[in-house]
């Protein structure tokens, strides 16, 4: 392991240890991601995780965090302990490189993107666009600090077409009773931000710290008194909504 994949594998050493409990895959994301994959036959997982959403045909898992790896189910694709920014495949190895809700965590993006690149025909990258940040009344209405954060650490969706040379994009709702623990995912479950363990597998939310206690406060008060269903009554009808989660896919 490089020097790279040591640095990016810590955060998750440290913050992954219970990710495979909070951060399932939810069929309708997982479906997505296959249809974007389409006939590949052969997929390099890039930041695998856990290995969510993880297609069959998958050849390589490439996840720098043992923490992770070591969440790996059993008969799961071969892991290699590396970093996006330097995959140890040949070039042109795979149908098909893959990327989920990894690439705001790479150190160099860019150099990430052009990795897939390299090593695969087709790349599929399902990432979050920062400029829907206030679309989610969790961080409108109690955690306006994690707007700076994510515009720090999550590449704007046409830079990402930029560096595949152009891609199409695709919106990923996110279901009312969204099985994955994502940070959006529990839009219509509010209560669910109350819990500690919840929380624990959403990255902004480890990294922002204290704000994150006010803001778990203001929301308990606002859930004990009725405010947050008076604020949000238009969101209980919804069964699916677009809170700027996109499938970003170059053939
Ligand atoms: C939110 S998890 C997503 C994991 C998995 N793709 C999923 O959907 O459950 C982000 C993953 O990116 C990994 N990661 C961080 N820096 C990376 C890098 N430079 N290259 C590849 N993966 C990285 C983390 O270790 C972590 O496993």
């Amino acid at each position: 392991m490089d020097d790279g994949a040591a640095r990016a594998g810590a955060i998750y050493d440290e913050i992954g240890r219970a990710y495979a409990s909070t951060r399932r895959p939810d069929p309708r994301v997982e479906a997505a991601i296959r249809t974007a994959l389409g006939d590949a036959a052969a997929v390099v997982n890039v930041g695998a995780g856990a290995g969510s959403y993880e297609p069959p045909q998958t050849v390589l898992a490439v996840e720098p965090s043992a923490a992770m790896i070591a969440q790996r189910p059993q008969g799961a694709a071969p892991a290699v302990q590396a970093a996006a920014e330097r995959i140890p495949l040949a070039d042109g190895a795979c149908d098909a490189a893959l990327a989920v809700l990894t690439i705001h965590h790479w150190a160099d993006p860019a150099r990430g993107v052009s990795e897939m690149r390299r090593v695969a025909r087709r790349v599929v990258i399902l990432t979050w666009d920062p400029d829907h940040a206030e679309a989610f009344w969790l961080v409108r209405d109690y955690l306006p600090e994690s707007i700076a954060l994510d515009r720090s650490r999550m590449p704007a969706i046409a830079q990402v077409c930029e560096w595949l040379g152009g891609a199409e994009v695709t919106p990923v709702p996110v279901p009312h009773d969204c099985v994955d623990g994502f940070f959006a995912a529990f839009w219509r479950r509010p209560e669910a931000y109350l819990d500690p363990r919840v929380r624990a597998g959403m990255s902004n939310l480890v990294r922002l710290g204290a704000p994150v206690d006010r803001a778990v406060a203001a929301l308990r008060a606002d859930l004990e008194s009725g405010a947050w269903h008076v604020r949000n009554r238009d969101l209980l009808a919804l069964d699916e909504i677009d809170l700027g989660y996109r499938l970003v896919v170059s053939r």
